[in-house]
Protein backbone atom coordinates (compact mmCIF):
# COMPACT_ATOMS: atom_id res chain seq x y z
CA UNK A 1 0.00 0.00 0.00
CA UNK A 2 2.62 2.13 0.91
CA UNK A 3 4.40 1.75 -2.36
CA UNK A 4 1.52 2.26 -4.21
CA UNK A 5 1.01 5.59 -2.52
CA UNK A 6 4.77 6.72 -3.15
CA UNK A 7 4.21 5.74 -7.01
CA UNK A 8 1.20 7.70 -6.73
CA UNK A 9 3.03 10.60 -5.40
CA UNK A 10 5.61 10.46 -7.90
CA UNK A 11 3.43 10.43 -10.79
CA UNK A 12 1.40 13.13 -9.63
CA UNK A 13 4.85 15.02 -8.48
CA UNK A 14 6.53 14.67 -12.18
CA UNK A 15 2.83 16.01 -13.27
CA UNK A 16 3.34 18.85 -11.18
CA UNK A 17 6.82 19.17 -12.36
CA UNK A 18 6.01 19.26 -16.17
CA UNK A 19 3.35 21.88 -14.75
CA UNK A 20 6.27 23.60 -13.23
CA UNK A 21 8.42 23.47 -16.24
CA UNK A 22 5.56 25.34 -18.40
CA UNK A 23 5.82 27.81 -15.58
CA UNK A 24 9.55 28.19 -15.07
CA UNK A 25 10.15 28.57 -18.95
CA UNK A 26 8.43 32.13 -18.43
CA UNK A 27 12.14 33.13 -16.52
CA UNK A 28 14.91 33.35 -19.08
CA UNK A 29 17.98 31.39 -19.72
CA UNK A 30 21.12 32.93 -18.40
CA UNK A 31 23.66 34.43 -20.28
CA UNK A 32 26.01 31.76 -19.34
CA UNK A 33 29.16 33.55 -18.31
CA UNK A 34 31.46 30.53 -18.98
CA UNK A 35 30.36 29.04 -22.01
CA UNK A 36 28.99 25.76 -20.08
CA UNK A 37 27.64 23.07 -21.85
CA UNK A 38 24.57 22.46 -19.51
CA UNK A 39 21.38 19.81 -20.05
CA UNK A 40 19.29 23.05 -20.73
CA UNK A 41 20.92 25.56 -22.31
CA UNK A 42 21.35 28.46 -19.86
CA UNK A 43 19.84 26.93 -17.61
CA UNK A 44 21.33 24.89 -14.48
CA UNK A 45 19.29 22.05 -13.53
CA UNK A 46 19.75 20.51 -10.02
CA UNK A 47 18.35 17.62 -8.66
CA UNK A 48 17.42 17.80 -4.67
CA UNK A 49 15.58 15.46 -2.06
CA UNK A 50 13.84 18.42 -0.31
CA UNK A 51 13.27 16.14 2.51
CA UNK A 52 16.36 17.30 4.52
CA UNK A 53 16.36 20.36 6.99
CA UNK A 54 18.69 21.94 7.34
CA UNK A 55 20.25 21.04 4.12
CA UNK A 56 16.70 21.20 1.55
CA UNK A 57 13.29 21.55 2.85
CA UNK A 58 10.31 23.81 2.03
CA UNK A 59 10.10 26.95 4.42
CA UNK A 60 6.44 27.75 5.10
CA UNK A 61 5.11 31.72 5.07
CA UNK A 62 2.18 32.58 7.37
CA UNK A 63 -0.15 31.29 4.81
CA UNK A 64 1.41 27.79 4.54
CA UNK A 65 2.76 28.56 0.67
CA UNK A 66 6.40 26.35 0.49
CA UNK A 67 9.25 28.01 -1.00
CA UNK A 68 12.36 25.62 -1.09
CA UNK A 69 14.86 26.35 1.63
CA UNK A 70 17.95 25.25 3.60
CA UNK A 71 22.08 25.90 2.90
CA UNK A 72 22.07 23.48 -0.28
CA UNK A 73 19.31 25.45 -1.70
CA UNK A 74 21.57 28.84 -1.36
CA UNK A 75 24.15 27.27 -2.46
CA UNK A 76 22.74 26.02 -5.24
CA UNK A 77 21.44 29.69 -5.98
CA UNK A 78 24.74 31.09 -5.41
CA UNK A 79 26.58 28.52 -8.32
CA UNK A 80 23.86 29.61 -10.85
CA UNK A 81 24.46 33.05 -10.40
CA UNK A 82 28.32 32.41 -10.66
CA UNK A 83 27.93 30.50 -14.01
CA UNK A 84 25.50 33.09 -15.10
CA UNK A 85 22.54 30.63 -15.36
CA UNK A 86 18.96 30.25 -14.85
CA UNK A 87 18.86 28.01 -11.83
CA UNK A 88 15.61 24.94 -12.32
CA UNK A 89 15.25 22.80 -9.42
CA UNK A 90 13.93 19.44 -9.73
CA UNK A 91 12.81 18.13 -6.57
CA UNK A 92 12.22 14.29 -6.25
CA UNK A 93 12.68 11.49 -3.59
CA UNK A 94 16.36 10.62 -2.89
CA UNK A 95 16.17 7.36 -4.05
CA UNK A 96 15.94 8.46 -7.63
CA UNK A 97 18.57 11.19 -7.76
CA UNK A 98 21.82 8.92 -8.75
CA UNK A 99 19.69 7.09 -11.68
CA UNK A 100 18.78 10.69 -12.89
CA UNK A 101 22.26 12.15 -12.66
CA UNK A 102 23.26 8.45 -14.76
CA UNK A 103 21.05 9.10 -17.39
CA UNK A 104 22.40 12.58 -17.66
CA UNK A 105 19.06 14.33 -17.00
CA UNK A 106 20.95 17.06 -14.78
CA UNK A 107 23.57 19.00 -14.17
CA UNK A 108 24.12 19.22 -10.40
CA UNK A 109 23.16 16.65 -7.33
CA UNK A 110 22.67 18.66 -4.42
CA UNK A 111 20.96 17.00 -1.70
CA UNK A 112 23.71 16.57 1.40
CA UNK A 113 25.45 13.97 -1.03
CA UNK A 114 28.00 11.69 0.40
CA UNK A 115 31.38 11.15 -1.54
CA UNK A 116 30.35 7.37 -1.42
CA UNK A 117 32.92 5.68 -4.40
CA UNK A 118 29.48 3.41 -5.44
CA UNK A 119 28.50 6.71 -7.16
CA UNK A 120 31.40 7.55 -9.22
CA UNK A 121 29.93 5.68 -12.15
CA UNK A 122 27.32 8.47 -11.91
CA UNK A 123 28.61 11.55 -10.78
CA UNK A 124 32.06 13.43 -10.62
CA UNK A 125 32.22 15.04 -7.36
CA UNK A 126 33.04 17.97 -6.41
CA UNK A 127 34.78 19.58 -3.83
CA UNK A 128 33.99 19.27 -0.28
CA UNK A 129 31.67 22.25 0.91
CA UNK A 130 30.39 20.77 4.02
CA UNK A 131 31.67 18.69 6.93
CA UNK A 132 28.73 16.58 7.38
CA UNK A 133 28.87 13.47 9.67
CA UNK A 134 26.72 10.54 11.01
CA UNK A 135 24.59 9.88 13.67
CA UNK A 136 22.60 7.05 15.33
CA UNK A 137 19.28 8.22 16.49
CA UNK A 138 16.55 6.64 19.10
CA UNK A 139 14.05 8.09 21.43
CA UNK A 140 14.67 9.05 25.00
CA UNK A 141 12.91 6.31 26.01
CA UNK A 142 14.77 3.77 24.22
CA UNK A 143 18.13 5.55 25.35
CA UNK A 144 18.80 3.56 27.83
CA UNK A 145 19.35 0.51 25.51
CA UNK A 146 21.79 2.17 23.34
CA UNK A 147 25.04 2.79 24.81
CA UNK A 148 27.03 2.38 22.29
CA UNK A 149 27.34 1.70 18.19
CA UNK A 150 28.09 -2.34 19.03
CA UNK A 151 24.74 -1.99 21.71
CA UNK A 152 22.33 -1.36 18.03
CA UNK A 153 23.27 -4.80 16.55
CA UNK A 154 20.64 -7.12 17.98
CA UNK A 155 18.62 -9.47 15.98
CA UNK A 156 14.94 -7.54 18.33
CA UNK A 157 15.61 -4.12 17.25
CA UNK A 158 14.16 -2.62 13.94
CA UNK A 159 16.70 0.05 13.12
CA UNK A 160 16.16 2.41 9.87
CA UNK A 161 17.94 4.21 7.25
CA UNK A 162 16.49 6.41 3.99
CA UNK A 163 16.22 4.54 1.22
CA UNK A 164 19.37 4.59 -1.29
CA UNK A 165 21.67 6.41 0.86
CA UNK A 166 25.08 5.52 2.76
CA UNK A 167 22.56 5.44 5.98
CA UNK A 168 21.75 2.19 4.46
CA UNK A 169 25.21 1.14 4.33
CA UNK A 170 26.25 2.23 7.76
CA UNK A 171 22.95 0.49 9.52
CA UNK A 172 24.83 -2.97 7.27
CA UNK A 173 27.39 -2.37 8.49
CA UNK A 174 27.07 -1.47 12.71
CA UNK A 175 23.62 -3.47 12.65
CA UNK A 176 23.86 -6.15 10.63
CA UNK A 177 21.35 -8.21 13.10
CA UNK A 178 18.93 -6.11 13.38
CA UNK A 179 15.87 -6.23 11.02
CA UNK A 180 16.88 -3.43 8.42
CA UNK A 181 13.86 -1.08 7.17
CA UNK A 182 14.42 1.25 4.32
CA UNK A 183 12.40 3.87 3.96
CA UNK A 184 11.78 6.62 1.25
CA UNK A 185 11.89 10.34 3.42
CA UNK A 186 14.05 11.08 6.02
CA UNK A 187 10.64 12.13 7.44
CA UNK A 188 9.07 8.48 7.63
CA UNK A 189 12.05 7.74 9.61
CA UNK A 190 11.38 10.16 11.83
CA UNK A 191 7.78 9.65 12.20
CA UNK A 192 8.20 5.90 12.99
CA UNK A 193 10.66 6.80 15.61
CA UNK A 194 8.78 9.32 17.56
CA UNK A 195 5.63 6.92 16.74
CA UNK A 196 7.91 4.01 18.68
CA UNK A 197 7.37 1.84 15.50
CA UNK A 198 11.19 1.37 15.18
CA UNK A 199 13.74 1.65 17.85
CA UNK A 200 16.16 3.70 16.29
CA UNK A 201 17.92 5.14 12.71
CA UNK A 202 20.76 6.28 11.30
CA UNK A 203 20.89 10.17 10.00
CA UNK A 204 23.02 12.57 9.25
CA UNK A 205 24.59 14.16 12.19
CA UNK A 206 22.66 17.92 11.26
CA UNK A 207 19.69 16.43 10.48
CA UNK A 208 19.19 14.23 13.24
CA UNK A 209 19.91 17.47 15.22
CA UNK A 210 17.45 19.50 13.17
CA UNK A 211 14.80 16.47 13.96
CA UNK A 212 15.54 16.78 17.80
CA UNK A 213 15.00 21.13 18.21
CA UNK A 214 11.56 19.86 16.91
CA UNK A 215 11.01 16.74 18.65
CA UNK A 216 12.34 16.49 21.75
CA UNK A 217 11.53 12.82 22.45
CA UNK A 218 14.44 12.09 20.17
CA UNK A 219 17.90 11.62 21.42
CA UNK A 220 20.95 11.32 19.14
CA UNK A 221 22.95 8.03 20.34
CA UNK A 222 26.65 8.49 19.22
CA UNK A 223 28.49 9.40 15.85
CA UNK A 224 28.77 6.71 13.69
CA UNK A 225 32.24 6.62 12.36
CA UNK A 226 31.76 6.92 8.19
CA UNK A 227 35.11 7.23 5.93
CA UNK A 228 34.20 9.35 2.92
CA UNK A 229 32.97 12.33 5.06
CA UNK A 230 31.46 15.32 4.69
CA UNK A 231 29.04 16.51 1.82
CA UNK A 232 29.68 17.07 -2.51
CA UNK A 233 28.08 17.95 -5.41
CA UNK A 234 27.33 15.64 -7.78
CA UNK A 235 28.30 16.62 -11.53
CA UNK A 236 27.33 15.40 -14.05
CA UNK A 237 29.65 12.56 -15.27
CA UNK A 238 32.34 13.78 -18.03
CA UNK A 239 31.26 17.67 -17.81
CA UNK A 240 34.53 19.08 -16.97
CA UNK A 241 33.79 22.62 -17.38
CA UNK A 242 31.05 22.44 -14.83
CA UNK A 243 33.03 20.38 -12.42
CA UNK A 244 35.34 23.33 -12.71
CA UNK A 245 33.36 26.44 -12.70
CA UNK A 246 31.24 24.68 -9.71
CA UNK A 247 34.37 24.30 -7.81
CA UNK A 248 35.77 27.96 -7.78
CA UNK A 249 31.83 29.09 -6.99
CA UNK A 250 31.68 26.35 -4.42
CA UNK A 251 35.53 27.73 -2.74
CA UNK A 252 34.40 31.21 -3.31
CA UNK A 253 30.96 30.85 -0.98
CA UNK A 254 32.98 29.12 1.54
CA UNK A 255 36.09 30.83 1.58
CA UNK A 256 34.50 34.13 1.88
CA UNK A 257 32.13 33.41 4.64
CA UNK A 258 28.68 33.38 2.72
CA UNK A 259 28.27 29.50 2.96
CA UNK A 260 28.12 30.05 6.74
CA UNK A 261 25.73 32.32 6.42
CA UNK A 262 23.60 30.22 4.11
CA UNK A 263 23.68 27.79 7.43
CA UNK A 264 22.96 30.14 10.13
CA UNK A 265 19.50 31.15 8.22
CA UNK A 266 18.88 27.79 6.77
CA UNK A 267 19.09 26.43 10.74
CA UNK A 268 17.24 29.80 11.32
CA UNK A 269 14.15 28.55 8.80
CA UNK A 270 14.41 24.60 9.60
CA UNK A 271 13.78 25.79 13.09
CA UNK A 272 10.23 27.75 12.23
CA UNK A 273 7.13 26.32 10.68
CA UNK A 274 8.63 24.31 7.59
CA UNK A 275 7.55 21.06 5.25
CA UNK A 276 9.94 17.98 4.47
CA UNK A 277 8.74 15.87 1.56
CA UNK A 278 7.41 16.22 -1.96
CA UNK A 279 4.61 18.49 -3.09
CA UNK A 280 1.16 17.95 -4.10
CA UNK A 281 0.38 18.69 -7.77
CA UNK A 282 -1.16 21.63 -6.60
CA UNK A 283 1.66 23.22 -5.28
CA UNK A 284 1.27 22.45 -1.82
CA UNK A 285 2.19 20.65 0.93
CA UNK A 286 1.00 17.24 1.03
CA UNK A 287 0.41 16.55 5.07
CA UNK A 288 0.10 19.22 7.72
CA UNK A 289 3.22 20.86 8.67
CA UNK A 290 2.90 20.02 11.94
CA UNK A 291 3.93 16.39 12.18
CA UNK A 292 2.76 15.30 15.98
N1 LIG B 1 24.46 11.85 2.89
C1 LIG B 1 23.64 10.72 2.61
C2 LIG B 1 23.98 10.12 1.27
O1 LIG B 1 24.57 10.77 0.45
C3 LIG B 1 22.16 11.01 2.68
C4 LIG B 1 21.69 12.13 1.83
C5 LIG B 1 20.16 12.24 1.85
N2 LIG B 1 19.76 13.47 1.28
C6 LIG B 1 18.50 13.92 1.27
N3 LIG B 1 18.29 15.09 0.75
N4 LIG B 1 17.52 13.22 1.75
O2 LIG B 1 23.67 9.00 1.00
Amino acid sequence: MKKLIALTMAVLMMLGMFAGCTADQEEAPGKNTYNITTVKEGYLTVVTSPDYAPYEFYALDEAGNPSLAGFDMALAKYIADYLGLTLEVVPMDFNGIMGEMAAGTADLAIAGLSPDPDREDSVDFSDMYYEGKQAFITTKANASKFTDLASTNKSEYQIAAQTGTIQNDLAAQYSPDAQLINLVKATDIIAELVSGKIDGAYVEWDVAVAYSANYPDLQIVCEVPYEAEGNVIGVKKGNADLLKYVNEALNKCVDDGQFAKFVAEALELAAGDNYQGLLGPDGKPTEPSDEE
